[in-house]
């Protein structure tokens, strides 16, 4: 368990901690404290980490492999718990990553319990219940095709709300590219804290609208179950692309 007080303190006096020291006092103050402005107006650890500039560093070729290059698909599951703790830790992170606007119209359901789960179940194709099933926690990543409502809060200093209102195509096409890119940056935060993921389009979308989101303006756009992956039933790696068969540089 993190001592808040002691990091807070050291953190006063020096630039030397470390970012999982930042990360660990960061989540502990927010639990603690209900919200990091309470406690720190002005000056919250993710700005000082800022200005402390480690994040400018390349990371670490073990934090490269784990994010990308050795970061797996994951159709099988430990069977080892993932706590409603981490759940909380992905989001601090994944809420972190740029949308347009700073519109953040993703909506993450976390489908947890065994009464959810069965629920979640008869909406997603045969090839991917087994997985969705073992997998600790399934993610519906969902977007807010009333976001736009929310822009007074999220991006006080004009009136964007004016930009979306009445203009169906655009908030469609808006919700579902940043609700999209969020889903990718909720895979990439859980990879960072040691997740595996498994991102499934296989799924009536329309079943899980009605079975979760009934009563909302969400609709579902992908799932992503999360967990501690095992090797079980892994492919072997697909190719990807050259950089010269899908980047131009000009
Ligand atoms: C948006 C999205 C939807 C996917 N849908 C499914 C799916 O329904 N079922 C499945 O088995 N795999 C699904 N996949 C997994 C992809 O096939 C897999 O990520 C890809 O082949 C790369 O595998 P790798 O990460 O192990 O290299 C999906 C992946 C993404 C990103």
């Amino acid at each position: 368990m993190v001592n808040v007080g002691r990091v807070r303190a050291e953190y006063d006096d020096s630039q030397s901690l470390q970012a999982s020291d930042i990360l660990d006092f960061y989540f502990a103050s927010d639990r603690r404290f209900g919200s990091l402005a309470a406690y720190y107006t002005d000056c919250t650890p993710l700005k000082r980490l800022d200005r402390q500039k480690t994040m400018k560093n390349p990371l670490s070729a073990e934090a490269l492999r784990q994010l990308f290059l050795d970061a797996r698909t994951y159709n099988s599951w430990q069977d080892r718990p993932v706590s409603d703790e981490i759940l909380h830790q992905i989001h601090e992170l994944t809420r972190m990553g740029p949308t347009s606007a700073n519109c953040c119209p993703a909506r993450f359901i976390f489908v947890k319990s065994a009464e959810a789960k069965a629920r979640l179940l008869e909406c997603v194709d045969k090839g991917n219940r087994e997985k969705t099933e073992t997998a600790p926690v399934t993610v519906i990543v969902a977007y807010d095709m009333e976001f736009y409502t929310k822009l007074d809060q999220l991006f006080p200093h004009t009136n964007a709300r004016s930009w979306f209102e009445g203009k169906d195509e655009k908030i469609l096409d808006t919700a579902y590219r940043n609700g999209t890119l969020q889903g990718a940056y909720l895979m990439m935060a859980a990879r960072a804290l040691g997740l595996d993921c498994g991102p499934m389009t296989g799924f009536k979308p329309q079943k899980v609208d009605e079975a979760f989101l009934g009563g909302t303006t969400f609709r579902s756009n992908f799932l992503v179950n999360l967990g501690y992956g095992s090797e079980e039933g892994l492919f072997e790696r697909s190719p990807r692309f050259a950089f010269d068969e899908a980047c131009q540089l000009i």
